[in-house]
């Protein structure tokens, strides 16, 4: 019976996340929304399901959303990729940026906040020389839950033993009573989060010197990965600015950027 409202509620997932599923993802959507039938009137996954195709978008609509989202993420992810933004990215930013000493970072599909704050460490860590400059990583993602987490730092020793070594855990953590570790104060400084859905009417203050937008568009379809990238590509500074994406991700071809080569991966520039 659940097969007869899946195809409605995928319409819905893609139209409002942009995510597509098919049909073999239905374990997936049942063992996700468990969670929600045991603390709710709803008696299956079917009443759930049947309800929200019936409904207007609404806030369980979002509830159910963010289940179904892959989350996964880690500090310093591909850790070649996070080499070549201090090797090549973060020297050209500065040698361009001598005047404003700024440098504005965007942070797209961020996740739980590892990403942003692995750069702001790099930073930190590597550019000693710009402690009087101003420094902006803007986190955003479509996940309030992820965005919650990010906002406030904290991180189970798992989360932060992967991609986090020693050195950098004992200089830029610290560790509260119940296990879990803190990041520092002035690396939370650098950042901020706030919520986007890159698939809806969206626009940034400013333009940025670096992009990230790792890991997301894989989840879209082609179409909609053109669309999404055209948009960035609008806010990466036309000058030197750069788009870093996953280590493992080819973008769609489209005419406004061109790739180069970054240790091992690749980053795009606006043409
Ligand atoms: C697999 S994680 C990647 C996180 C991080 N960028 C990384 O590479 O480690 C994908 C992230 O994309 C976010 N996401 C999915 N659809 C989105 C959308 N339509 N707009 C903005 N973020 C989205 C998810 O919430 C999730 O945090």
């Amino acid at each position: 019976m659940l097969k007869v409202y899946l195809p409605k509620f995928y319409q819905l997932l893609e139209e409002h996340l942009g995510i597509t599923l098919d049909e073999s993802k239905q374990y997936l959507i049942e063992s996700r929304l468990l969670p929600i039938i045991e603390s709710s009137d709803f008696d299956s996954v079917l009443s759930l399901i049947k309800y929200l195709t019936q409904n207007d978008i609404g806030a369980l609509h979002w509830k159910v959303f963010e289940l179904l989202i892959t989350n996964e993420t880690s500090f310093f992810r591909d850790k070649h990729v996070f080499d070549g933004i201090k090797d090549v990215l973060i020297p050209k930013i500065i040698k361009d940026n001598q005047a404003s000493k700024t440098i504005r970072i965007w942070n797209a599909a961020v996740s739980s906040g590892q990403e942003a704050y692995s750069v702001a460490m790099l930073i930190s860590e590597f550019f000693p020389e710009l402690r009087d400059w101003k420094i902006t990583i803007h986190g955003t993602d479509v996940s309030r839950a992820m965005l919650d987490k990010a906002k406030a730092g904290i991180y189970t020793a798992h989360e932060v033993n992967r991609g986090i070594d020693k050195f950098f855990k004992d200089k830029y953590f610290s560790l509260d009573s119940g296990g879990n570790y803190l990041i520092n104060q002035p690396i939370k400084e650098m950042t901020t989060f706030t919520l986007l859905n890159l698939i809806s009417e969206w626009s940034m203050p400013e333009k940025y010197d670096l992009v990230m937008l790792r890991n997301v568009l894989i989840y879209f379809n082609h179409k909609t990965q053109v669309s999404v990238l055209d948009k960035v590509t609008n806010y990466i500074d036309s000058n030197h600015g750069a788009l870093v994406v996953g280590a493992s991700e080819i973008l769609p071809n489209t005419n406004s950027l061109v790739r180069s080569n970054l240790g091992g991966t690749f980053y795009y520039r606006p043409i």
